[in-house]
């Protein structure tokens, strides 16, 4: 399998999962995907007896030492469905919602082929707004109220006559860009401007929401059709900077064992959000066959979606996948064939992880600077943007590592997960040193 060094496994309060390579026989698997999300994947596959083979399209540095890189892009429908007809894949597993919207799951059907994801059509759970907010509505999710537009005159009259701050919503997917909450008239003019006017993400309508308040948290679930099998909680650190402050980014860190929320509150979203969603989408005649991210937020009010996601969260599959006690293959497998699943089970210790990101992101940033010491880490290293060069392994992406600790409780995970990325170096990557913050407070 080309492994260069192995990768520790996980050690959390139960204890790690030991993994021998000799007992891997079988299946062969295609990931498509080539971020941290997907080598968190490729890595809970490993652990799977069942499973021999597994590529990944496109893959990365770090996933190359798991698996077999396939350099064809995620979107590349065609390319990646001959690939699996020639390479007799016998299951694939889509990571990104750009695949999903592209229709990878509708065409490998098509061809006889078994998948793990939404349909193009149930996607539209993540990659339409405003059919997220209808169905929600429809059903008695509870969720911020909000308007629709598509007529620039028309959402500024809106939104100037409510209280800021403004929720403004591009309804289509703009790559976690589409959303901005417009402190006052200004700049949501500015904002309506760019999405009604200039279409900057293209020609889709605005969503503008009630403003929430709260702590946000993410629940994922494997979901086929009415069945819903909950992962462990995880919280996702949107900013880029210590405390909350700088811009929006893709997460810059993720922990499990969220100390907000009581089994109650786990509960009543499980029940009244993720199953309710789920069914909602049956009755709709568009059920869902992969994972359902629940982006919540606990209010005043009560629990809220934020939005819904029609695939695994990055960062936070790096924290709740290694937590699977559970064969993996057999979850996809079943949820791809339709078959119900032995409830999954899980590691009940909690998780840390933080994200080793280049200097500048989430604007401009620099790529090709070289990465040592990474052999030294003792924790689950998931590369999010790497490639290798003469056996170098350099940065080649906004989010470029994760490094991911268990731990018995969460001071002691972080502690380890930050000693561990002092072992790192790099002469272009900054990280947040408060990840799980709320937890220490
Ligand atoms: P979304 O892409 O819908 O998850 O939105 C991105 C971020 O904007 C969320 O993670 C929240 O922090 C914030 N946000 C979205 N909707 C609301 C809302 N209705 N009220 C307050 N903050 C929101
Ligand atoms: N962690 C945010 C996302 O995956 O959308």
């Amino acid at each position: 399998m080309g492994l260069v060094y192995p990768l520790p496994s996980i050690k959390t309060a139960s204890g790690g999962k030991e993994i021998h390579l000799e007992s891997l026989l079988g299946k062969t698997v295609l990931v498509i995907g080539g971020g941290g999300r997907e080598h968190a994947i490729v890595d809970a596959l490993r652990r799977s007896p069942q499973v021999e083979k597994i590529y990944c399209a496109p893959g990365n540095a770090g996933i190359g030492l798991q698996a077999f890189n396939v350099p064809l892009k995620d979107t590349d429908v065609e390319g990646l469905k001959a690939f699996a007809l020639e390479n007799e894949v016998d299951l694939t597993v889509v990571g990104p919602e750009a695949s999903l919207a592209a229709g990878i799951v509708d065409a490998f059907r098509a061809a006889g082929l078994k998948i793990f994801g939404h349909t193009k059509a149930a996607t539209a759970i993540e990659s339409s707004k405003e059919f997220a907010k209808k169905l929600m509505e429809k059903y008695g999710i509870p969720t911020a109220g909000y308007c629709s537009f598509s007529d620039y005159e028309e959402a500024l009259a809106y939104v100037s006559a409510r209280p800021f701050p403004a929720v403004l919503k591009y309804d289509g997917l703009a790559a976690g860009k589409g959303v901005v909450i417009a402190q006052d008239l200004d700049e949501a003019r500015k904002a309506l401007a760019d999405m009604l006017l200039d279409h900057s993400f293209g020609q889709g309508r605005v969503v503008v929401e009630d403003f929430l308040t709260g702590p946000e948290f993410s629940f994922l679930c494997f979901v086929d059709g009415e069945r819903v099998y909950p992962m462990p909680l995880s919280q996702d650190h949107k900013r880029a900077f210590d405390g909350d402050e700088g811009p929006n980014t893709g997460g810059m860190g993720a922990y499990t064992g969220l100390p907000f929320i009581t089994p109650e509150d786990r509960e009543f979203a499980y029940k009244e959000i993720l199953c309710k969603a789920a069914s909602a989408m049956v009755a709709e005649g568009l059920p869902l066959s992969g994972v359902l991210y629940g982006g919540l937020m606990k209010t005043p009010q009560g629990i809220k979606v934020i939005e819904f996601n029609a695939r695994f969260g990055d960062p936070e599959t790096e924290v709740v996948l290694p937590l699977l006690k559970s064969d993996i293959y057999d979850i996809f497998e079943g949820v791809a064939s339709g078959t119900p699943l032995e409830e999954p089970v899980w590691d009940n210790g909690v998780t840390l992880g933080v994200v080793l990101a280049s200097k500048g992101y989430p604007g401009h940033y620099e790529k090709g600077f070289d990465i040592s010491g990474l052999d030294t880490v003792d924790a689950q290293v998931y590369h999010m943007g790497t490639a290798v060069r003469d056996g170098h392994v350099f940065t080649n992406g906004g989010r470029v590592l994760m490094v991911v600790s268990g731990g018995k409780d969460l001071a002691d995970a972080r502690q380890k997960v930050y000693a561990e990325i002092r072992k790192i170096g790099c002469d272009n990557l900054f990280y947040r040193s408060d990840i799980a913050h709320i937890a220490f407070e």
